[in-house]
């Protein structure tokens, strides 16, 4: 396979490299790509030197299989061009997630709807793939009415400059800010930018992605999305209201049988999901699993990821691993 990775000195695209090779998918011949400013720059791949193209160099050589995430902008502008010339475009931005001639994937979901004709398929945003995760086979078993959520993010999924501020801010360095505030020692409730209803970008992608994820748009979502001082993954409070009641041990062992997920849910032993421990690592993590108190039918969870490895490089990696075994490259 020859594999374009798009966004290669990024945050993601780095972990997309390193997963590629981890996961020993065979690369025939990799085009690192990246801004015009990186061009020429040199990244390491399976022990090899290679050395960073151009968008179209890379447009040109073909590639059949192209991992993108260099942002929104970019990929508006690049992928039908990749598209055009027959390569298969996994797009991380959020540019082609809700259009509806494009498949939002997450491969242990969804990966059955894809086809040879998908030329440009999405990876969901972190939060709503590491969400979507556990409450599949909750939904399937119990039917889900509503979904609270509330995130805790980390500042790697605002990319590399979001690291640095922290970085700095600790280091009592002066330096570039990606946000509007500090982020050592605080909490910021604005994730991404503010829409005119008065949430964030981000809480309304966990308020519709999932809805095409799982393919039904009865079930409500509400959001709120805050970015935490934490580089390791993503954490999220989610509240969820079902149709049908359930015990709460057998939630616990379907989603301990969920390919992917990772129960860590034991009080005696101080034991639940935290971002320190998921960090590096491919799996969901839940825990804190136990009933909402306040009404009948409802459930309380803590779901935890790498939003960099599941949440965006591995989920991506797999849509390839889902083409190439289906033969749909
Ligand atoms: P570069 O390193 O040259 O800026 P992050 O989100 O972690 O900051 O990473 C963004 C990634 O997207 C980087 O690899 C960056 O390259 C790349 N990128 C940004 N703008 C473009 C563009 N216009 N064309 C190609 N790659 C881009």
């Amino acid at each position: 396979m020859k594999i374009a990775v798009v966004g290669a000195t990024g945050m993601v695209g780095s972990v997309m490299l390193q997963t590629l090779e981890e996961r020993n998918f065979n690369v025939t011949e990799l085009i690192p790509v990246a801004s015009e400013r990186s061009i020429g720059k040199k990244i390491y791949f399976k022990g090899k030197e290679y050395t960073i193209v151009s968008m179209q160099d890379a447009v040109n050589s073909k590639p059949d299989i192209a991992l993108f995430s260099a942002g929104g902008d970019t990929s508006l502008k690049w992928a039908p061009k990749f598209a055009e010339v027959g390569t298969t475009v996994i797009d991380n931005s959020s540019a082609f997630r809700m259009d509806a001639d494009k498949k939002l994937v997450v491969p242990e979901i969804n990966a059955s709807e894809l086809t040879k004709e998908d030329k440009i398929i999405a990876n969901p945003n972190c939060s709503t793939i590491q969400m979507v995760m556990a409450l599949n086979p909750l939904h399937k078993k119990y039917k889900m009415k509503r979904v609270v959520i509330s995130t805790y993010q980390s500042v790697s999924g605002t990319g590399v400059k979001a690291v640095q501020q922290m970085e700095n801010e600790m280091n009592g360095v002066d330096g570039d800010m990606a946000y509007h505030h500090p982020i050592h020692r605080n909490a910021i409730p604005h994730c991404d930018v503010f829409l005119e209803n008065g949430y964030t970008k981000e809480e309304m992608k966990l308020v519709r992605e999932p809805q095409k994820i799982l393919n039904d748009r009865t079930v409500a979502y509400t959001a709120t999305a805050v970015r935490i001082p934490t580089a390791g993954g993503h954490s999220e409070a989610v509240n969820v209201e079902f149709e049908n009641d359930f015990d709460v041990n057998d939630i616990r062992k379907l989603l301990n049988e969920t390919e992917g997920v990772v129960v860590q849910d034991n009080l005696e032993t101080n034991t639940y999901p935290m971002p320190l421990y998921a960090n590096g690592k491919d799996e969901v993590f839940v825990g804190r699993i136990r009933r909402d108190l306040s009404q009948p039918k409802t459930l309380n969870m803590w779901i935890v990821s790498d939003n960099l490895r599941k949440g965006a490089a591995t989920n991506a990696v797999q849509i390839a691993e889902y083409l190439v075994k289906k033969n749909l490259v």
